[in-house]
């Protein structure tokens, strides 16, 4: 039985895991996302053409993988069927777990209702519905993909679920859909989907059952997970390696090599604590250098240093092999990079993310730049300040840095 290999966001998201998944995907038979929704953005760049992917995994650009969205992952449909539009040889290479849960536009309308009445008090959310749906899921109210193929059945669920709730729509102020017209809804989504629906962990098993290389793909990062994360600065999800079981129906036994994610230095997109943010000129210039505004809603990204502590920490939950570091070249030309090597909390130095990251401050330690890293293609042809500082990061967080990503191009990548 072959084991599935795994990559996983390993900061705040937007580590670079799409130009990883497509670099990999040469070398694997199957690519499965198994958490997230589109409000993940997943940026491919080759041969001069560029692709943002949000629930289609990003081996579809591999002309020979099959790609498998999971049980795990909340789809819209209507988004879904978009995102499909720009390929043409989806059939047979597509498949869509029926397990997993419906995110419908009301729930986008929810998510945006919400944060409008938290204030300054926001998530920051992308607004497009995934903390609702998956709310449904676990409230045990929600729609699988599955009912798609009975849209009249499922039309009355949607129904009655109006009903039921009306009171915290009207308040709100979301309005009921018309039965007929959602109904012709679903039966638009059930023709465009049904030759892609199906029981995905049965397919899974077979596939590691008959030794074809399986590549899983995260979606967000750690610091965004539900439950190891920032929270309630977090998304609705699991994020971390752990996810890739629940949402895809592997057991741990079934993982094989995890390579996680990170930026050579960090961002976060939404609100919530980021102990190495940059407030000053630094964090403009990583923003502006490295095009930090996010692929799905455009916001500009929240730019800072490399957290060494935080990172430990997401090394650990997931059970990193490898990491691959992303994006050196955008610290090219800085004359000071800065690490966090440690964190202040109640007035003590600590090496570890306590409960809440809220109240600690970050401790730095400083490394000399370098002139030129931007499409370097081995290791040795790199200036001995970028080697230094990226030995001394695999000594921080105890794990070999066995990618490194010098430019958003497929081929500019650095295999150890
Ligand atoms: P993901 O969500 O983890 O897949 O990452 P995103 O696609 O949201 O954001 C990463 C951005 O960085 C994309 O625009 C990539 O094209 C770009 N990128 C990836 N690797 C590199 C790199 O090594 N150097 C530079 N300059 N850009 C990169
Ligand atoms: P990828 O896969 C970066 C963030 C949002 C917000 C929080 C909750 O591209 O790395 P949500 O809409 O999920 O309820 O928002 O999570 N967020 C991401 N940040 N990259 C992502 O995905 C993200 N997906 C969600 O900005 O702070
Ligand atoms: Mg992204």
């Amino acid at each position: 039985m072959n084991r599935a290999d795994l990559i996983v966001g390993l900061q705040w998201g937007d580590e670079g895991k799409g130009k990883i998944v497509d670099h990999m995907a040469q070398k694997y038979d199957v690519v499965c996302r198994f958490a997230g929704g589109h409000n993940a953005g997943h940026t491919i760049v080759t041969d001069g053409n560029k692709y943002a992917l949000h629930l289609i995994p990003s081996g579809v650009l591999n002309p020979k993988a099959r790609n498998i969205v999971g049980n795990g992952v909340v789809l819209s449909p209507a988004d879904f069927i978009e995102e499909m539009s720009q390929f043409d040889y989806l059939e047979g290479r597509l498949f869509v777990s029926d397990k997993a849960h419906l995110l419908l536009p009301y729930h986008a309308l929810i998510d945006q209702a919400l944060e409008k009445l938290k204030g300054d008090k926001a998530i920051g959310t992308t607004g497009k519905g995934i903390g609702p749906a998956y709310g449904d899921k676990i409230a045990r109210v929600g729609h699988r993909i599955g009912e798609l193929l009975h849209p009249e059945k499922l039309t009355a669920k949607i129904m009655h679920h109006f009903e039921e709730n009306r009171a915290i729509f009207d308040a709100i102020e979301i309005k009921k859909p018309d039965e007929q017209t959602l109904l012709e809804e679903l039966k638009g989504y059930k023709r465009h989907l049904e030759p892609f629906i199906v029981d995905t962990t049965q397919l899974v098993w077979r596939i590691l059952q008959s030794g074809e290389r399986m590549l899983l793909e995260g979606a967000q990062g750690t610091m965004l997970d539900i439950d190891h994360g920032t929270y309630p600065f977090v998304t609705s999800s699991t994020t971390v390696s752990a996810g890739a079981c629940s949402g895809l129906g592997l057991n741990p036994k079934d993982i094989g090599k995890v390579t996680g994610i990170a930026k050579a230095y960090c961002t976060r997109v939404g609100n919530g604590p980021f102990p190495s943010e940059d407030f000053c000129e630094d964090g403009k210039l990583i923003r502006e250098k490295g095009h930090e505004f996010g692929t799905t809603t455009g916001r500009p990204r929240r730019c800072g240093w490399f957290d060494a502590v935080a990172m430990r920490h997401a090394v650990r939950i997931n059970g990193v092999d490898q990491v691959a570091l992303m994006k050196l070249d955008v610290l090219d030309g800085f004359e000071e990079i800065k690490v966090c090597v440690a964190y202040e909390f109640e007035d003590k130095q600590i090496d570890y993310v306590p409960y809440d990251l809220e109240d600690v401050k970050p401790v730095y330690q400083s490394f000399p730049g370098w002139q030129t890293s931007k499409g370097v293609r081995s290791f040795d042809a790199l200036p001995d300040t970028a080697k230094s500082y990226i030995e001394a990061l695999e000594k921080m967080i105890g794990t070999k840095m066995g990618i490194i990503s010098t430019s958003p191009d497929r081929e500019d990548t650095i295999i150890r």
